[in-house]
Protein backbone atom coordinates (compact mmCIF):
# COMPACT_ATOMS: atom_id res chain seq x y z
CA UNK A 1 0.00 0.00 0.00
CA UNK A 2 1.06 3.63 -0.96
CA UNK A 3 2.77 4.91 2.11
CA UNK A 4 0.81 8.38 2.51
CA UNK A 5 1.54 11.77 4.02
CA UNK A 6 -0.89 12.86 6.65
CA UNK A 7 -0.98 16.28 8.09
CA UNK A 8 -2.71 17.14 11.19
CA UNK A 9 -3.13 20.51 12.09
CA UNK A 10 -5.56 22.09 15.33
CA UNK A 11 -5.07 24.58 17.88
CA UNK A 12 -3.61 23.89 21.80
CA UNK A 13 -4.61 20.92 23.39
CA UNK A 14 -6.72 19.42 20.70
CA UNK A 15 -4.99 16.26 21.62
CA UNK A 16 -3.03 15.89 18.27
CA UNK A 17 0.04 14.61 19.78
CA UNK A 18 -1.65 11.59 21.87
CA UNK A 19 -4.05 10.53 18.95
CA UNK A 20 -1.16 11.16 16.23
CA UNK A 21 1.25 8.83 18.04
CA UNK A 22 -1.28 6.59 18.66
CA UNK A 23 -1.86 6.21 14.81
CA UNK A 24 1.09 6.86 13.55
CA UNK A 25 2.15 3.58 14.97
CA UNK A 26 -0.89 1.62 14.06
CA UNK A 27 -0.26 3.00 10.01
CA UNK A 28 3.56 2.09 10.84
CA UNK A 29 4.16 5.23 9.86
CA UNK A 30 7.06 7.79 11.64
CA UNK A 31 5.09 10.64 13.75
CA UNK A 32 6.09 14.45 13.77
CA UNK A 33 5.46 16.51 16.26
CA UNK A 34 6.59 19.77 14.71
CA UNK A 35 5.07 21.73 17.88
CA UNK A 36 8.09 19.69 19.89
CA UNK A 37 10.40 21.91 17.53
CA UNK A 38 9.20 25.11 18.29
CA UNK A 39 8.61 24.28 22.22
CA UNK A 40 12.62 23.00 21.64
CA UNK A 41 13.92 26.60 20.70
CA UNK A 42 12.13 27.89 23.65
CA UNK A 43 13.31 25.79 25.97
CA UNK A 44 17.10 26.72 24.83
CA UNK A 45 15.82 29.98 24.86
CA UNK A 46 14.76 29.94 28.56
CA UNK A 47 18.24 28.33 29.56
CA UNK A 48 19.91 31.73 28.25
CA UNK A 49 18.63 33.12 31.53
CA UNK A 50 17.63 36.06 30.18
CA UNK A 51 15.17 38.24 29.65
CA UNK A 52 13.48 36.64 26.62
CA UNK A 53 13.18 39.59 23.65
CA UNK A 54 13.07 38.44 19.70
CA UNK A 55 16.57 39.56 19.27
CA UNK A 56 17.49 36.91 22.25
CA UNK A 57 15.43 33.91 20.52
CA UNK A 58 16.34 34.75 16.89
CA UNK A 59 20.34 34.76 18.87
CA UNK A 60 19.17 31.26 19.82
CA UNK A 61 17.65 29.87 16.93
CA UNK A 62 20.57 30.66 14.82
CA UNK A 63 23.16 27.67 15.98
CA UNK A 64 20.45 25.29 17.57
CA UNK A 65 20.67 22.11 16.18
CA UNK A 66 16.96 20.21 16.48
CA UNK A 67 16.80 16.61 15.96
CA UNK A 68 13.36 14.82 16.24
CA UNK A 69 13.82 11.32 16.38
CA UNK A 70 10.44 8.56 16.66
CA UNK A 71 11.12 5.85 18.62
CA UNK A 72 8.03 3.79 17.65
CA UNK A 73 6.29 5.24 20.48
CA UNK A 74 6.49 8.77 21.11
CA UNK A 75 9.03 11.48 19.82
CA UNK A 76 12.37 12.10 21.23
CA UNK A 77 13.69 15.65 20.89
CA UNK A 78 17.13 16.41 20.86
CA UNK A 79 18.35 19.48 21.66
CA UNK A 80 22.16 20.07 20.74
CA UNK A 81 22.96 16.34 21.32
CA UNK A 82 21.26 16.75 24.57
CA UNK A 83 17.41 14.32 25.37
CA UNK A 84 15.37 17.30 26.54
CA UNK A 85 12.06 14.91 25.25
CA UNK A 86 10.79 15.30 29.38
CA UNK A 87 11.64 19.21 29.48
CA UNK A 88 9.32 20.50 26.76
CA UNK A 89 6.26 20.76 28.09
CA UNK A 90 6.37 22.83 31.16
CA UNK A 91 4.42 25.55 31.55
CA UNK A 92 7.44 28.20 31.01
CA UNK A 93 8.09 26.52 28.03
CA UNK A 94 4.11 26.86 26.93
CA UNK A 95 4.03 30.95 27.92
CA UNK A 96 7.25 31.87 25.52
CA UNK A 97 6.23 28.84 22.72
CA UNK A 98 3.76 31.23 20.57
CA UNK A 99 6.01 34.00 20.44
CA UNK A 100 9.22 31.80 19.44
CA UNK A 101 6.75 30.42 16.74
CA UNK A 102 5.68 33.64 15.54
CA UNK A 103 9.27 34.87 14.24
CA UNK A 104 10.27 34.48 10.65
CA UNK A 105 13.53 33.00 10.42
CA UNK A 106 12.55 30.36 13.43
CA UNK A 107 9.55 29.13 11.21
CA UNK A 108 12.08 28.92 8.25
CA UNK A 109 14.44 26.74 9.97
CA UNK A 110 12.29 24.08 11.48
CA UNK A 111 9.71 23.89 8.02
CA UNK A 112 12.89 23.24 6.15
CA UNK A 113 13.53 20.04 8.90
CA UNK A 114 9.94 19.12 8.17
CA UNK A 115 9.76 18.87 4.54
CA UNK A 116 13.30 17.08 5.05
CA UNK A 117 11.53 14.72 6.92
CA UNK A 118 8.57 14.02 5.22
CA UNK A 119 10.64 13.55 2.28
CA UNK A 120 9.87 9.76 1.64
CA UNK A 121 6.10 9.43 3.09
CA UNK A 122 4.84 7.26 5.54
CA UNK A 123 4.24 10.28 7.57
CA UNK A 124 1.93 11.43 10.10
CA UNK A 125 2.78 15.41 11.04
CA UNK A 126 1.11 17.30 13.55
CA UNK A 127 1.02 21.29 13.94
CA UNK A 128 -0.29 24.18 12.95
CA UNK A 129 0.94 25.27 9.32
CA UNK A 130 0.88 21.69 7.97
CA UNK A 131 -1.64 21.79 5.45
CA UNK A 132 -1.80 25.01 4.92
CA UNK A 133 2.08 25.49 4.40
CA UNK A 134 4.73 22.87 4.95
CA UNK A 135 3.11 19.79 3.13
CA UNK A 136 0.51 21.29 1.11
CA UNK A 137 0.06 18.18 -1.05
CA UNK A 138 -0.32 16.16 2.00
CA UNK A 139 -2.90 12.73 1.03
CA UNK A 140 -5.03 13.22 3.81
CA UNK A 141 -5.83 16.66 5.88
CA UNK A 142 -7.24 16.80 9.33
CA UNK A 143 -8.05 19.71 11.21
CA UNK A 144 -8.56 18.47 15.20
CA UNK A 145 -10.02 20.53 17.17
CA UNK A 146 -12.23 20.64 20.17
CA UNK A 147 -13.90 22.82 22.60
CA UNK A 148 -11.94 25.43 24.59
CA UNK A 149 -13.57 23.53 28.07
CA UNK A 150 -12.62 20.30 26.85
CA UNK A 151 -9.10 21.04 26.04
CA UNK A 152 -8.75 23.17 28.98
CA UNK A 153 -10.13 20.01 31.32
CA UNK A 154 -7.50 17.46 29.19
CA UNK A 155 -4.66 19.80 29.64
CA UNK A 156 -4.83 19.79 32.92
CA UNK A 157 -5.73 16.40 33.65
CA UNK A 158 -2.04 16.09 31.81
CA UNK A 159 -0.13 18.19 33.44
CA UNK A 160 -1.99 17.19 37.24
CA UNK A 161 -0.70 13.23 36.20
CA UNK A 162 2.82 15.15 35.67
CA UNK A 163 2.79 16.83 39.21
CA UNK A 164 2.50 20.16 37.89
CA UNK A 165 0.45 22.48 40.36
CA UNK A 166 -1.87 23.98 37.80
CA UNK A 167 -4.52 26.16 38.11
CA UNK A 168 -8.09 25.23 35.61
CA UNK A 169 -8.70 28.47 34.93
CA UNK A 170 -5.22 29.78 34.57
CA UNK A 171 -4.96 26.73 32.09
CA UNK A 172 -7.50 27.98 30.23
CA UNK A 173 -6.50 31.52 29.50
CA UNK A 174 -3.63 30.33 28.87
CA UNK A 175 -4.64 28.38 25.99
CA UNK A 176 -7.43 30.73 24.87
CA UNK A 177 -3.93 33.37 24.48
CA UNK A 178 -2.22 30.68 22.53
CA UNK A 179 -4.87 30.18 20.37
CA UNK A 180 -5.64 33.76 19.81
CA UNK A 181 -1.72 34.44 19.02
CA UNK A 182 -1.32 31.39 16.80
CA UNK A 183 -4.52 32.16 14.82
CA UNK A 184 -3.36 35.86 14.63
CA UNK A 185 0.00 35.96 13.27
CA UNK A 186 1.22 37.27 10.01
CA UNK A 187 3.65 34.19 8.50
CA UNK A 188 1.72 30.84 8.85
CA UNK A 189 -1.15 31.33 10.85
CA UNK A 190 -3.25 28.28 12.08
CA UNK A 191 -5.97 28.03 9.37
CA UNK A 192 -8.27 24.98 7.81
CA UNK A 193 -7.69 24.99 4.47
CA UNK A 194 -10.36 23.96 2.71
CA UNK A 195 -10.13 20.34 2.13
CA UNK A 196 -9.01 19.32 5.37
CA UNK A 197 -11.45 17.40 7.30
CA UNK A 198 -13.04 18.67 10.18
CA UNK A 199 -13.03 16.31 13.34
CA UNK A 200 -14.58 17.69 16.54
CA UNK A 201 -13.40 15.58 19.17
CA UNK A 202 -15.58 17.00 22.19
CA UNK A 203 -16.91 13.84 23.84
CA UNK A 204 -14.98 11.59 21.80
CA UNK A 205 -12.64 8.78 22.95
CA UNK A 206 -9.08 8.71 22.47
CA UNK A 207 -9.98 4.97 20.41
CA UNK A 208 -12.71 6.72 18.34
CA UNK A 209 -10.10 9.32 17.34
CA UNK A 210 -7.37 7.56 16.18
CA UNK A 211 -10.47 4.81 14.63
CA UNK A 212 -11.72 7.66 12.46
CA UNK A 213 -8.04 9.10 11.53
CA UNK A 214 -6.79 5.80 10.26
CA UNK A 215 -10.71 5.14 8.46
CA UNK A 216 -9.78 8.59 6.58
CA UNK A 217 -6.05 7.19 5.65
CA UNK A 218 -7.59 4.29 4.46
O1 LIG B 1 1.25 21.69 19.56
P1 LIG B 1 2.04 22.39 20.65
O2 LIG B 1 1.18 22.98 21.74
O3 LIG B 1 3.15 21.55 21.19
O4 LIG B 1 2.72 23.62 19.89
C1 LIG B 1 3.54 24.54 20.56
C2 LIG B 1 3.44 25.90 19.89
O5 LIG B 1 4.14 25.89 18.65
C3 LIG B 1 2.05 26.43 19.61
O6 LIG B 1 1.72 27.51 20.46
C4 LIG B 1 2.06 26.90 18.19
C5 LIG B 1 3.41 26.56 17.66
N1 LIG B 1 3.38 25.73 16.46
C6 LIG B 1 3.38 26.36 15.25
O7 LIG B 1 3.34 27.58 15.20
N2 LIG B 1 3.44 25.64 14.11
C7 LIG B 1 3.47 24.31 14.15
N3 LIG B 1 3.53 23.62 13.00
C8 LIG B 1 3.43 23.64 15.39
C9 LIG B 1 3.36 24.38 16.54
Amino acid sequence: MKKLVVAIDGPAGAGKSTVSQLAAKKLGYTYIDTGAMYRAVAWKTLQQEKEVTDELILDVVKDINVRLHYDGNKTVVVVDDVDITGEIRTPEVSHIVSQVAALGPVREKMVDLQRKMAAEGGVLMDGRDIASHVLPNADVKIFLTASIDERAKRRYKEMKEKGFDVELDKLKADIRARDKADSEREISPLVRVDDAVLLDTTGMSIDEVVAEIIKLCR
